[in-house]
């Protein structure tokens, strides 16, 4: 057992892409500001970093998307009227991001992969373990997933990633990885979910080409020596500095060094609310779940799919 004793408060997360699969609305709302229910996509993020203790959330984002970071800031005049008003309800809402980890923004500069966004906040992180939360992968609330990959860190040291079972057609949009099955190290509870080592990792093959069924998602436990290993990597796929070719170097990495790579396999709910039906699909889930809409939206939809 490695001794990494690091607490992990860094979650980085990349903000800076144009939205284009959501024009046109993004023409003038970034993407992580459409809302899921009634919250922007982001604040799920953010208090999915917080619940899993994290503390500081670096946005990196790009030009016109600054009502991200209007958003987890006080309003002022807002606030006031709704003192006046006695509306505490409205007030308590609008006050929640108080309670979230603190935010900060670092701006890209050039779209030139999500390689290259992660390797902007490597003065902010400095020489500590972080986490990466691509935004368009929402988890159920409420999801451990980012508290399970801390406990493997924990047990077994390097950088871990999340990983989902999907077909060979769908593994294609993904970093596709070979595995071998771990056994769950003493103190880790992963809720019955699957440990893996990662021994290959590939950005977006061709389908003749996909490792397994076992493809990454959006949420990146990284050791910081990932942010050395960014800085080495020519452009991959796509012609863009690929995140996956900066922790694929850590496989072969010595473990004493930050080394070694590791799979949770997903056993939660995910959404891909980058695509517009799994936006839909989000909208819809969390609706049902929540009490005040949940039972009034389950008669609407049953009536609406009679017809
Ligand atoms: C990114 C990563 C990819 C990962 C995916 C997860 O791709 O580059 O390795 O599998 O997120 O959602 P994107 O979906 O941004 O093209």
């Amino acid at each position: 057992m490695t001794d990494t004793p690091d607490p992990v408060v860094h979650a980085v997360v990349p903000s800076a892409g144009r939205g284009t699969r959501f024009l046109p609305i993004t023409k003038s709302i970034p993407k992580e500001m459409l809302p899921i229910v009634d919250r922007p996509s982001i604040e799920y993020i953010v208090r999915e970093a917080t619940d899993a203790g994290i503390e500081d959330v670096l946005f990196v984002t790009r030009a016109g998307k600054t009502s991200i970071e209007d958003y987890f800031d006080a309003e002022g005049d807002l606030e006031a009227e709704l003192e006046r008003a006695g509306k505490t309800g409205a007030l308590e809402t609008i006050r929640e991001y108080l309670g979230y980890a603190r935010v900060h923004s670092v701006r890209q500069g050039k779209p030139l992969g999500l390689g290259h966004a992660i390797l902007q906040a490597k003065r902010h992180v400095g020489d500590a373990p972080f986490v990466v939360m691509l935004p368009d992968d929402l988890m159920e609330p409420g999801s451990r997933l980012v508290s399970k990959m801390i406990q493997v860190r924990r047990a077994l040291g390097g950088s871990v990633v999340a990983l989902l079972k999907v077909t060979p057609e769908q593994a294609t949009a993904y970093a596709s990885t070979s595995v071998e099955f771990l056994d769950i190290p003493e103190g880790v509870d992963l809720e019955d979910g699957e440990l893996v080592r990662i021994t290959d990792v590939v950005e977006k093959p061709p389908i003749d080409q996909v490792k397994s069924e076992y493809a990454v998602i959006g949420r990146y436990l990284l050791d910081p020596a990932v942010f050395e290993a960014l800085e080495q990597i020519e452009p991959g796929a796509g012609g863009e500095y690929q995140l996956t070719d900066g922790y694929a170097r850590m496989i072969d990495r010595d473990p004493a060094d930050g080394g070694g790579l590791y799979g949770v396999v997903v056993n939660e709910r995910r959404f891909d609310t980058g695509d517009k039906l799994g936006y839909l699909e989000a909208n819809v889930s969390l609706a049902l779940a929540d009490p005040r809409l949940g039972p009034a939206l389950r008669d609407y939809l049953r009536a609406e799919l009679q017809d």
